[in-house]
């Protein structure tokens, strides 16, 4: 049995921060975060608004597209690391909106390669016949770990969520996923403090990343991963339809994009308008991907993601 996806859907806040706003909070331009990233705006969530409610737009929006019952999902994993609680985890938060209590929820935190850990580990569960109807998702509330005093990052990340239904099925679907990490990179991008390793007293934990060498790791291994996939499934540089990356830095996705011999009309950009949404870019640009009509059935996608940890994977999946 493999899995294939029947629906997708996303949701961003309706807030959103341009450039032009972030030059007026800190020292930076317009034109040095286009040039540099590729990024134009990102959505900020409200106040009061969280990583669950989110969520819970997506998978509405994915449900619908499956044209599915919501009651027939059996199984809910959430890729995030700005969960709203430290439990209930963001799955049952989600679980209990949808009201389609008795099936796993879970949430997995791999920073912004949750989504495709998530789909792995989906994607497992009904390859052993434990799951039929997975609802995927990723979502993030970045805002809330950024310290906005610091340039270096605070221009970089926005909130969102996207969302899979994925279904049983005879053929792939999901052709192959390939998951890794690698910890002795930790302090490169990592957040100053959690729950067992609080901040300082009245300080909330904020992210701190080290750009210049993030970026460097990040394109090596992710040109290496992308080797090791078409190497793996005996494709050949050029043969995948449509890349959908992470979207953290154009450049990135250009380097990688270029390894793989695929144009860039051939990939799905959102990172102009959404900034790094963590584990929720990858699911975002699938669902844009498919909503305007350039990912048809049949097509051969390739989705990857790389962030804190550092965490990495890519997806292989025939549409
Ligand atoms: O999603 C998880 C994984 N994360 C990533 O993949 C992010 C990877 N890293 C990056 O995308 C890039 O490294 C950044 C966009 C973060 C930075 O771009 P860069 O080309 O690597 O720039 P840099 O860090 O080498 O900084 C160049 C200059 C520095 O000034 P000096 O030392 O040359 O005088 C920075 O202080 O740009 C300065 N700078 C800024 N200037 C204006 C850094 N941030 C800003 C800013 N506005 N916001």
């Amino acid at each position: 049995m493999y899995s294939r996806i029947i629906g997708t859907g996303r949701y961003l806040p309706e807030r959103i921060l341009t450039n032009l706003d972030l030059e007026k909070m800190v020292d930076t331009s317009d034109e040095w975060i286009r040039t540099r990233t590729g990024i134009s705006e990102r959505h900020i969530a409200a106040e009061g608004e969280t990583t669950s409610d989110l969520a819970y737009h997506a998978a509405v929006e994915a449900i619908a597209a499956a044209d599915v019952a919501a009651e027939t999902i059996d199984m809910i994993v959430v890729g995030t690391s700005t969960p709203d609680l430290i439990f209930p985890n963001v799955g049952c938060l989600l679980q209990e909106r949808l009201g389609i209590a008795g099936c796993p929820a879970f949430s997995l935190e791999t920073a912004c390669s949750g989504f495709i850990y998530a789909l792995a580990v989906a994607d497992q569960f009904v390859r052993t016949g434990q799951a039929r109807r997975p609802l995927v998702i990723g979502a993030e509330t970045m805002s809330r770990i950024i310290d906005w005093t610091d340039r270096e990052t605070c221009v970089l990340f926005g909130d969102g969520a996207g969302a899979v239904v994925l279904d049983a099925a005879e053929a792939p679907g999901i052709i192959y996923s390939k998951l890794g990490a690698d910890g002795r990179y930790r302090k490169l991008l990592e957040t100053d403090g959690g729950i067992s390793n609080p901040p300082e007293a009245g300080q909330r934990a904020a992210l701190h990343m080290k750009g210049n060498e993030v970026f460097k790791v990040a394109v090596r291994t992710l040109e290496r991963m992308v080797d090791e996939v078409l190497e793996a499934n005996d494709l050949k540089q050029g043969e995948i339809d449509w890349f959908v990356p992470h979207q953290a830095n154009l450049r990135i996705i250009a380097a990688t994009a270029k390894r793989l011999d695929i144009p860039m009309e051939r990939v799905v950009l959102t990172v102009a308008e959404h900034g790094n949404t963590s584990a929720a870019s990858v699911p975002m640009a699938l669902d844009t991907g498919i909503r305007d009509g350039r990912i048809k059935r049949g097509d051969l996608l390739l989705l990857e993601a790389f962030g804190g940890g550092f965490t990495w994977g890519a997806s292989l999946i025939r549409y």
